[in-house]
Protein backbone atom coordinates (compact mmCIF):
# COMPACT_ATOMS: atom_id res chain seq x y z
CA UNK A 1 0.00 0.00 0.00
CA UNK A 2 1.34 3.14 -0.83
CA UNK A 3 2.18 5.32 2.24
CA UNK A 4 4.38 8.17 2.19
CA UNK A 5 4.90 10.19 -0.62
CA UNK A 6 8.35 8.93 -2.46
CA UNK A 7 9.57 12.43 -1.96
CA UNK A 8 8.66 13.08 1.39
CA UNK A 9 10.57 15.51 3.46
CA UNK A 10 11.85 13.56 6.78
CA UNK A 11 14.18 15.25 8.64
CA UNK A 12 14.28 17.54 11.92
CA UNK A 13 13.97 20.85 13.24
CA UNK A 14 15.62 23.09 15.95
CA UNK A 15 15.34 27.51 16.08
CA UNK A 16 18.27 29.68 15.74
CA UNK A 17 18.28 30.68 19.33
CA UNK A 18 17.89 27.78 20.73
CA UNK A 19 21.41 25.84 19.49
CA UNK A 20 23.37 28.62 17.82
CA UNK A 21 24.68 30.20 21.20
CA UNK A 22 27.50 33.11 19.46
CA UNK A 23 24.39 35.21 20.79
CA UNK A 24 26.84 38.44 20.13
CA UNK A 25 29.33 37.28 17.57
CA UNK A 26 30.21 38.84 13.99
CA UNK A 27 27.54 41.67 14.53
CA UNK A 28 24.41 40.09 16.07
CA UNK A 29 22.04 42.06 18.49
CA UNK A 30 20.44 40.85 21.36
CA UNK A 31 16.75 39.31 20.75
CA UNK A 32 14.00 38.60 23.04
CA UNK A 33 15.93 34.75 23.65
CA UNK A 34 18.78 36.54 25.10
CA UNK A 35 17.20 38.59 28.06
CA UNK A 36 15.30 35.09 29.23
CA UNK A 37 16.88 33.35 31.82
CA UNK A 38 17.32 29.39 32.95
CA UNK A 39 13.71 28.03 34.37
CA UNK A 40 12.54 24.59 35.27
CA UNK A 41 8.92 22.85 35.40
CA UNK A 42 8.05 24.97 37.75
CA UNK A 43 9.72 27.96 37.80
CA UNK A 44 9.14 30.50 34.66
CA UNK A 45 11.67 31.63 32.97
CA UNK A 46 12.53 35.27 33.74
CA UNK A 47 12.50 38.07 31.45
CA UNK A 48 14.90 40.45 32.43
CA UNK A 49 15.21 44.42 31.34
CA UNK A 50 18.28 44.22 29.10
CA UNK A 51 20.58 41.31 29.94
CA UNK A 52 21.76 41.46 33.58
CA UNK A 53 25.04 40.65 35.28
CA UNK A 54 25.27 36.79 37.18
CA UNK A 55 22.38 35.55 35.14
CA UNK A 56 22.03 32.68 33.80
CA UNK A 57 21.01 33.30 29.84
CA UNK A 58 21.11 29.64 28.46
CA UNK A 59 20.27 30.79 24.50
CA UNK A 60 23.56 32.94 24.85
CA UNK A 61 26.36 30.13 23.97
CA UNK A 62 22.81 27.46 23.48
CA UNK A 63 24.99 24.21 21.77
CA UNK A 64 27.40 26.65 19.83
CA UNK A 65 26.25 25.68 16.72
CA UNK A 66 27.79 28.48 15.16
CA UNK A 67 31.12 27.11 15.57
CA UNK A 68 30.22 23.14 15.40
CA UNK A 69 27.67 23.43 12.41
CA UNK A 70 29.68 21.38 10.17
CA UNK A 71 30.25 18.51 12.49
CA UNK A 72 26.55 18.90 13.54
CA UNK A 73 25.25 18.81 9.88
CA UNK A 74 27.52 15.65 9.37
CA UNK A 75 26.00 14.01 12.14
CA UNK A 76 22.43 15.01 10.21
CA UNK A 77 23.33 13.78 7.15
CA UNK A 78 24.71 10.62 8.55
CA UNK A 79 21.07 9.78 9.87
CA UNK A 80 19.64 10.29 6.35
CA UNK A 81 17.95 13.79 6.55
CA UNK A 82 16.72 15.12 3.42
CA UNK A 83 15.80 18.33 5.11
CA UNK A 84 16.52 20.48 8.09
CA UNK A 85 14.06 22.92 9.64
CA UNK A 86 16.39 25.71 11.41
CA UNK A 87 15.47 29.52 11.15
CA UNK A 88 17.15 32.52 10.44
CA UNK A 89 18.16 34.86 13.47
CA UNK A 90 16.35 38.29 12.54
CA UNK A 91 18.93 39.83 14.74
CA UNK A 92 22.22 37.61 12.65
CA UNK A 93 20.63 40.08 9.94
CA UNK A 94 19.29 43.16 11.33
CA UNK A 95 21.07 43.32 14.63
CA UNK A 96 18.58 46.10 15.80
CA UNK A 97 15.84 45.41 13.19
CA UNK A 98 15.53 49.07 11.97
CA UNK A 99 18.48 49.73 9.99
CA UNK A 100 17.90 50.40 6.53
CA UNK A 101 21.12 47.83 5.54
CA UNK A 102 21.39 44.20 6.62
CA UNK A 103 24.73 42.92 8.76
CA UNK A 104 26.72 40.99 5.48
CA UNK A 105 28.99 38.93 7.92
CA UNK A 106 25.15 37.76 9.38
CA UNK A 107 24.22 36.47 6.11
CA UNK A 108 27.02 35.20 5.31
CA UNK A 109 26.44 32.61 8.27
CA UNK A 110 23.57 31.08 6.81
CA UNK A 111 25.32 30.97 3.02
CA UNK A 112 27.85 28.69 4.84
CA UNK A 113 25.49 26.89 6.57
CA UNK A 114 23.18 26.29 3.57
CA UNK A 115 25.82 25.38 1.53
CA UNK A 116 26.95 22.49 4.04
CA UNK A 117 23.35 21.57 4.04
CA UNK A 118 23.08 21.38 -0.29
CA UNK A 119 26.42 19.50 0.40
CA UNK A 120 24.56 16.67 1.65
CA UNK A 121 21.37 16.88 -0.41
CA UNK A 122 19.93 18.33 2.52
CA UNK A 123 16.77 20.92 1.80
CA UNK A 124 17.02 23.87 4.13
CA UNK A 125 13.49 24.40 5.42
CA UNK A 126 13.55 27.73 6.97
CA UNK A 127 11.50 30.23 9.35
CA UNK A 128 11.67 33.76 9.54
CA UNK A 129 10.39 34.40 12.39
CA UNK A 130 10.74 32.03 15.60
CA UNK A 131 10.62 33.94 18.96
CA UNK A 132 13.90 35.53 18.16
CA UNK A 133 12.77 39.44 17.36
CA UNK A 134 15.35 42.21 18.00
CA UNK A 135 15.26 43.39 21.64
CA UNK A 136 15.91 46.74 20.45
CA UNK A 137 12.13 46.43 19.23
CA UNK A 138 10.66 45.69 22.00
CA UNK A 139 12.12 48.60 23.73
CA UNK A 140 12.40 51.66 21.12
CA UNK A 141 8.91 50.31 19.45
CA UNK A 142 6.87 48.13 21.63
CA UNK A 143 7.69 45.00 19.82
CA UNK A 144 4.37 43.88 17.41
CA UNK A 145 2.02 46.19 19.19
CA UNK A 146 3.51 48.85 16.49
CA UNK A 147 2.32 48.70 12.96
CA UNK A 148 6.31 50.55 12.18
CA UNK A 149 7.14 46.31 13.03
CA UNK A 150 5.21 45.55 9.36
CA UNK A 151 8.00 47.50 7.78
CA UNK A 152 10.78 46.03 9.62
CA UNK A 153 9.87 42.34 8.97
CA UNK A 154 9.42 42.82 5.55
CA UNK A 155 12.80 44.40 4.87
CA UNK A 156 14.14 41.09 6.91
CA UNK A 157 12.30 38.71 5.07
CA UNK A 158 13.12 40.51 1.55
CA UNK A 159 16.95 40.11 2.11
CA UNK A 160 16.40 36.51 3.38
CA UNK A 161 14.32 35.94 -0.15
CA UNK A 162 16.79 37.54 -2.28
CA UNK A 163 19.98 36.08 -0.69
CA UNK A 164 18.96 32.49 -0.28
CA UNK A 165 15.99 32.20 -3.11
CA UNK A 166 18.78 29.59 -4.59
CA UNK A 167 18.80 27.58 -1.94
CA UNK A 168 16.39 27.62 0.04
CA UNK A 169 12.83 26.24 -1.75
CA UNK A 170 10.39 26.40 1.80
CA UNK A 171 9.72 28.92 3.93
CA UNK A 172 7.55 30.08 6.77
CA UNK A 173 6.52 33.41 8.35
CA UNK A 174 6.06 33.31 11.78
CA UNK A 175 7.01 29.80 14.47
CA UNK A 176 3.47 29.09 15.88
CA UNK A 177 1.66 32.69 15.59
CA UNK A 178 -1.30 31.41 17.19
CA UNK A 179 1.13 30.27 20.80
CA UNK A 180 0.30 33.67 21.89
CA UNK A 181 -3.58 33.01 22.19
CA UNK A 182 -2.11 31.99 25.79
CA UNK A 183 -1.70 35.56 26.03
CA UNK A 184 -2.09 35.34 30.45
CA UNK A 185 1.24 34.05 30.40
CA UNK A 186 4.18 36.75 29.86
CA UNK A 187 6.04 34.09 28.11
CA UNK A 188 3.62 33.64 25.07
CA UNK A 189 3.35 37.51 24.05
CA UNK A 190 6.71 38.23 24.60
CA UNK A 191 7.96 35.35 22.69
CA UNK A 192 5.75 35.85 19.63
CA UNK A 193 5.56 39.24 19.70
CA UNK A 194 7.81 41.33 21.86
CA UNK A 195 5.43 42.57 24.33
CA UNK A 196 5.82 43.22 27.97
CA UNK A 197 1.82 44.03 29.03
CA UNK A 198 1.64 46.91 31.04
CA UNK A 199 -0.32 47.31 34.23
CA UNK A 200 -3.22 49.39 32.61
CA UNK A 201 -3.34 47.21 29.34
CA UNK A 202 -5.66 44.68 28.18
CA UNK A 203 -3.31 41.35 26.86
CA UNK A 204 -5.82 40.08 25.25
CA UNK A 205 -6.47 43.11 23.00
CA UNK A 206 -3.18 43.53 22.68
CA UNK A 207 -2.40 40.30 21.38
CA UNK A 208 -5.16 41.16 18.36
CA UNK A 209 -3.74 43.85 17.20
CA UNK A 210 -0.29 42.20 16.87
CA UNK A 211 -1.39 39.25 15.46
CA UNK A 212 -3.12 41.12 13.10
CA UNK A 213 0.23 43.22 12.10
CA UNK A 214 1.91 39.71 11.78
CA UNK A 215 -0.62 38.51 9.44
CA UNK A 216 -0.51 41.28 7.23
CA UNK A 217 3.32 41.10 7.61
CA UNK A 218 3.26 37.93 6.92
CA UNK A 219 1.19 38.46 3.89
CA UNK A 220 3.26 40.48 2.05
CA UNK A 221 6.61 39.00 2.37
CA UNK A 222 4.14 35.86 1.06
CA UNK A 223 3.69 38.18 -1.69
CA UNK A 224 7.20 39.58 -2.37
CA UNK A 225 8.45 35.97 -1.60
CA UNK A 226 6.21 34.83 -4.71
CA UNK A 227 7.78 37.64 -7.08
CA UNK A 228 11.46 36.92 -5.96
CA UNK A 229 11.19 33.12 -6.82
CA UNK A 230 7.71 32.00 -8.05
CA UNK A 231 8.90 28.52 -7.32
CA UNK A 232 8.89 29.36 -3.48
CA UNK A 233 6.31 27.27 -1.13
CA UNK A 234 5.40 29.67 1.76
CA UNK A 235 3.99 28.54 4.48
CA UNK A 236 2.28 29.32 7.84
CA UNK A 237 3.06 27.69 10.87
CA UNK A 238 0.91 26.71 13.91
CA UNK A 239 0.87 24.99 16.96
CA UNK A 240 -1.89 22.29 16.66
CA UNK A 241 -2.85 21.58 20.27
CA UNK A 242 -6.60 19.75 19.76
CA UNK A 243 -8.92 20.93 22.18
CA UNK A 244 -11.65 18.25 23.04
CA UNK A 245 -14.92 18.42 24.68
CA UNK A 246 -14.58 16.83 28.09
CA UNK A 247 -17.37 14.88 27.55
CA UNK A 248 -20.25 14.54 25.38
CA UNK A 249 -22.93 17.40 27.12
CA UNK A 250 -23.80 19.70 24.11
CA UNK A 251 -22.15 22.51 26.17
CA UNK A 252 -19.28 20.94 26.21
CA UNK A 253 -19.36 20.09 22.91
CA UNK A 254 -19.71 23.99 21.93
CA UNK A 255 -16.80 25.40 23.99
CA UNK A 256 -14.66 23.09 22.41
CA UNK A 257 -15.91 24.50 19.03
CA UNK A 258 -15.68 27.39 19.74
CA UNK A 259 -12.02 27.16 21.50
CA UNK A 260 -10.72 25.60 18.58
CA UNK A 261 -12.25 29.28 16.53
CA UNK A 262 -10.36 31.31 18.82
CA UNK A 263 -7.13 29.33 18.66
CA UNK A 264 -6.95 28.46 15.05
CA UNK A 265 -9.01 31.48 12.78
CA UNK A 266 -4.72 32.97 12.51
CA UNK A 267 -5.11 29.99 9.60
CA UNK A 268 -8.32 31.13 8.25
CA UNK A 269 -6.77 34.66 7.83
CA UNK A 270 -3.03 33.06 6.34
CA UNK A 271 -5.12 30.62 3.88
CA UNK A 272 -8.22 32.23 2.95
CA UNK A 273 -6.44 35.87 3.27
CA UNK A 274 -9.69 37.38 5.07
CA UNK A 275 -11.35 37.36 8.70
CA UNK A 276 -13.72 34.44 9.30
CA UNK A 277 -17.05 35.65 10.36
CA UNK A 278 -16.98 34.54 14.17
CA UNK A 279 -14.08 36.59 14.11
CA UNK A 280 -14.93 39.61 13.03
CA UNK A 281 -18.10 39.53 15.27
CA UNK A 282 -15.86 38.50 18.42
CA UNK A 283 -13.55 41.88 18.16
CA UNK A 284 -16.75 44.06 17.63
CA UNK A 285 -19.03 42.17 20.64
CA UNK A 286 -15.45 42.99 22.52
CA UNK A 287 -15.06 46.79 21.35
CA UNK A 288 -11.73 45.64 20.00
CA UNK A 289 -11.43 48.37 17.87
CA UNK A 290 -8.44 46.59 16.12
CA UNK A 291 -6.53 48.34 13.50
CA UNK A 292 -7.57 46.98 10.47
CA UNK A 293 -7.26 48.85 7.53
CA UNK A 294 -8.50 48.66 3.74
CA UNK A 295 -5.22 48.08 2.08
CA UNK A 296 -4.52 45.39 5.08
CA UNK A 297 -7.66 43.72 3.98
CA UNK A 298 -6.29 44.18 0.31
CA UNK A 299 -2.64 42.78 1.34
CA UNK A 300 -4.02 39.92 3.36
CA UNK A 301 -6.18 38.73 0.05
CA UNK A 302 -2.98 39.12 -1.94
CA UNK A 303 -0.88 37.28 0.24
CA UNK A 304 -2.21 33.40 0.98
CA UNK A 305 0.24 30.62 1.67
CA UNK A 306 0.75 27.48 -0.07
CA UNK A 307 0.73 25.03 2.76
CA UNK A 308 -0.10 24.55 6.60
CA UNK A 309 3.30 23.70 8.81
CA UNK A 310 2.16 23.12 12.02
CA UNK A 311 3.48 21.31 15.01
CA UNK A 312 1.72 18.63 17.36
CA UNK A 313 2.60 17.84 20.73
CA UNK A 314 -0.46 17.33 22.82
CA UNK A 315 -3.74 17.90 22.86
CA UNK A 316 -6.19 19.45 25.48
CA UNK A 317 -9.43 19.09 26.79
CA UNK A 318 -11.85 21.70 28.02
CA UNK A 319 -15.29 22.09 30.27
CA UNK A 320 -18.07 24.41 30.29
CA UNK A 321 -18.16 26.44 33.07
CA UNK A 322 -21.48 28.56 33.84
CA UNK A 323 -20.25 31.50 34.68
CA UNK A 324 -18.78 30.97 31.21
CA UNK A 325 -22.20 31.37 29.24
CA UNK A 326 -20.83 32.96 26.05
CA UNK A 327 -18.38 29.98 25.44
CA UNK A 328 -15.70 32.43 25.52
CA UNK A 329 -12.49 29.94 25.49
CA UNK A 330 -10.07 31.12 28.17
CA UNK A 331 -6.91 28.78 28.55
CA UNK A 332 -6.52 29.46 32.39
CA UNK A 333 -10.08 28.36 33.28
CA UNK A 334 -11.13 26.27 30.30
CA UNK A 335 -8.48 23.93 30.67
CA UNK A 336 -9.38 20.36 32.57
CA UNK A 337 -7.32 17.38 33.00
CA UNK A 338 -8.08 14.66 30.32
CA UNK A 339 -8.35 11.38 32.68
CA UNK A 340 -7.80 9.38 29.57
CA UNK A 341 -3.94 10.62 28.80
CA UNK A 342 -0.88 10.11 30.44
CA UNK A 343 1.35 13.05 30.47
CA UNK A 344 5.45 13.96 30.86
CA UNK A 345 7.48 15.04 33.53
CA UNK A 346 6.52 18.75 32.22
CA UNK A 347 2.76 18.16 32.53
CA UNK A 348 2.26 17.55 28.30
CA UNK A 349 -0.35 14.99 27.32
CA UNK A 350 1.03 12.46 25.06
CA UNK A 351 -2.09 11.45 22.56
CA UNK A 352 -0.74 10.35 19.56
CA UNK A 353 -4.12 9.82 17.91
CA UNK A 354 -4.46 13.78 18.03
CA UNK A 355 -1.73 13.96 15.47
CA UNK A 356 -3.94 12.24 13.00
CA UNK A 357 -7.27 14.38 14.47
CA UNK A 358 -5.30 17.97 14.16
CA UNK A 359 -4.09 17.18 10.34
CA UNK A 360 -8.13 15.88 9.55
CA UNK A 361 -9.03 19.25 10.96
CA UNK A 362 -6.77 21.11 9.20
CA UNK A 363 -7.26 19.05 5.77
CA UNK A 364 -10.85 19.70 6.25
CA UNK A 365 -10.88 22.99 6.11
CA UNK A 366 -7.87 23.89 4.61
CA UNK A 367 -7.55 21.98 1.38
CA UNK A 368 -3.68 22.53 2.02
CA UNK A 369 -0.72 20.41 1.45
CA UNK A 370 0.23 20.09 5.44
CA UNK A 371 3.81 19.63 6.76
CA UNK A 372 4.44 18.55 10.43
CA UNK A 373 7.65 20.57 11.17
CA UNK A 374 7.61 19.89 14.82
CA UNK A 375 6.70 16.98 17.11
CA UNK A 376 8.45 15.34 19.54
CA UNK A 377 8.62 14.79 23.45
CA UNK A 378 11.00 16.44 26.12
CA UNK A 379 12.37 14.20 28.53
CA UNK A 380 15.46 14.14 30.62
CA UNK A 381 18.26 11.25 29.19
CA UNK A 382 20.98 9.55 31.11
CA UNK A 383 24.14 8.34 29.21
CA UNK A 384 24.53 4.89 30.33
CA UNK A 385 27.60 3.11 31.90
CA UNK A 386 28.17 1.63 28.62
CA UNK A 387 28.35 5.09 26.81
CA UNK A 388 25.31 5.45 25.04
CA UNK A 389 21.96 6.61 25.73
CA UNK A 390 19.09 4.95 25.50
CA UNK A 391 16.30 6.52 25.06
CA UNK A 392 13.27 3.73 23.67
CA UNK A 393 10.74 6.24 25.74
CA UNK A 394 11.49 8.96 22.66
CA UNK A 395 11.97 5.63 20.21
CA UNK A 396 8.02 4.69 21.20
CA UNK A 397 7.05 8.49 21.22
CA UNK A 398 8.14 8.93 17.70
CA UNK A 399 6.93 5.46 16.65
CA UNK A 400 3.23 6.30 17.59
CA UNK A 401 3.17 9.45 16.05
CA UNK A 402 4.06 8.34 13.00
CA UNK A 403 1.75 5.30 12.67
CA UNK A 404 -1.09 8.09 13.47
CA UNK A 405 0.76 10.50 10.31
CA UNK A 406 0.59 6.95 7.99
CA UNK A 407 -3.12 6.93 8.93
CA UNK A 408 -3.57 10.27 8.09
CA UNK A 409 -1.96 9.31 4.74
CA UNK A 410 -3.08 6.07 3.70
CA UNK A 411 -6.86 6.20 5.36
CA UNK A 412 -7.95 9.92 5.35
CA UNK A 413 -5.49 10.39 2.06
CA UNK A 414 -4.48 13.80 3.58
CA UNK A 415 -0.93 15.34 1.44
CA UNK A 416 1.61 15.10 3.82
CA UNK A 417 4.92 16.86 2.58
CA UNK A 418 7.07 15.67 5.26
CA UNK A 419 7.54 15.65 9.18
CA UNK A 420 10.45 17.22 11.11
CA UNK A 421 10.73 16.19 14.69
CA UNK A 422 11.73 18.19 17.35
CA UNK A 423 14.32 18.37 17.82
CA UNK A 424 17.20 17.38 15.33
CA UNK A 425 20.19 17.61 17.78
CA UNK A 426 19.59 18.84 22.02
CA UNK A 427 18.63 22.11 22.28
CA UNK A 428 17.66 24.48 24.70
CA UNK A 429 13.86 24.52 25.68
CA UNK A 430 12.23 27.41 24.85
CA UNK A 431 9.53 27.34 27.50
CA UNK A 432 11.67 26.54 30.14
CA UNK A 433 15.23 27.37 28.79
CA UNK A 434 16.61 24.10 30.11
CA UNK A 435 19.29 21.92 28.37
CA UNK A 436 17.90 18.89 30.62
CA UNK A 437 14.52 18.81 29.09
CA UNK A 438 16.03 17.08 25.63
CA UNK A 439 14.22 16.27 22.43
CA UNK A 440 16.83 15.44 20.41
CA UNK A 441 18.25 12.48 18.33
CA UNK A 442 21.78 13.48 19.38
CA UNK A 443 22.82 14.00 23.23
CA UNK A 444 24.76 17.29 23.72
CA UNK A 445 26.58 17.44 27.18
CA UNK A 446 25.54 20.77 28.86
CA UNK A 447 23.29 21.03 31.73
CA UNK A 448 21.00 23.04 33.07
CA UNK A 449 23.82 25.15 34.77
CA UNK A 450 25.01 25.49 31.20
CA UNK A 451 28.22 23.44 32.58
CA UNK A 452 29.35 20.33 29.73
CA UNK A 453 31.84 19.67 27.08
CA UNK A 454 29.66 19.99 24.55
CA UNK A 455 30.28 16.32 23.30
CA UNK A 456 27.76 15.24 20.66
CA UNK A 457 27.05 11.40 21.21
CA UNK A 458 24.09 10.12 18.92
CA UNK A 459 21.04 8.41 20.96
CA UNK A 460 19.51 5.01 20.32
CA UNK A 461 16.57 7.07 18.82
CA UNK A 462 19.33 8.08 15.50
CA UNK A 463 19.86 4.60 14.97
CA UNK A 464 16.07 3.98 14.95
CA UNK A 465 15.31 7.04 12.78
CA UNK A 466 18.29 6.69 10.36
CA UNK A 467 16.18 3.24 9.46
CA UNK A 468 12.80 5.37 8.95
CA UNK A 469 14.14 7.30 6.88
CA UNK A 470 15.99 4.40 4.95
CA UNK A 471 12.69 2.60 4.63
CA UNK A 472 10.20 5.74 4.22
CA UNK A 473 8.38 5.21 6.47
CA UNK A 474 7.72 1.66 6.68
CA UNK A 475 9.91 0.38 9.17
CA UNK A 476 8.71 1.73 12.26
C1 LIG B 1 7.33 24.80 20.17
C2 LIG B 1 8.36 25.79 19.72
O1 LIG B 1 6.42 25.51 20.94
O2 LIG B 1 7.69 23.79 21.04
C3 LIG B 1 9.80 25.40 19.99
O3 LIG B 1 8.20 26.10 18.35
C4 LIG B 1 9.89 24.71 21.33
O4 LIG B 1 10.59 26.55 19.89
C5 LIG B 1 9.05 23.44 21.27
O5 LIG B 1 11.18 24.43 21.74
C6 LIG B 1 9.10 22.61 22.53
O6 LIG B 1 8.79 23.39 23.63
P1 LIG B 1 9.74 23.49 24.88
O7 LIG B 1 9.17 24.58 25.71
O8 LIG B 1 9.69 22.17 25.54
O9 LIG B 1 11.09 23.81 24.35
Amino acid sequence: MQSFRSDFLWGGAVAAHQFEGAWNEAGKGPSVADVMTVGSASRPREITTGIQAGKNYPNHQAIDFYHHYQTDIKLLAEMGFKCFRTSIAWSRIFPQGDEPVPNEAGLEFYDRLFAECLKYQIEPIVTLSHFEIPYHLVTKYGGWRNRKMIEFFVRFADVCFKRYRKQVKYWMTFNEINNQTGFHDEFCLFTNSGIKVKSNENAEKLMYQAAHYELVASAIAVNHGHQINPAFKIGCMLAMVPLYPLNSQPHNIMLAEKAMQKRYWFTDVHVNGYYPTFMEAFLQQHHYRTDITAADRYNLKHGTVDYIGFSYYMSKTVKYDENNPAYDYDDYSSDVQNPFLPASEWGWTVDPEGLRYGANWFNDRYHLPLFVVENGLGARDEISSDGKVHDDYRINYLREHLLQLKKAVVEDGIDVLGYTPWSAIDIVSAGTGQMEKRYGFIYVDKDDQGKGTLKRIPKDSFYWYQKVIASNGEQL
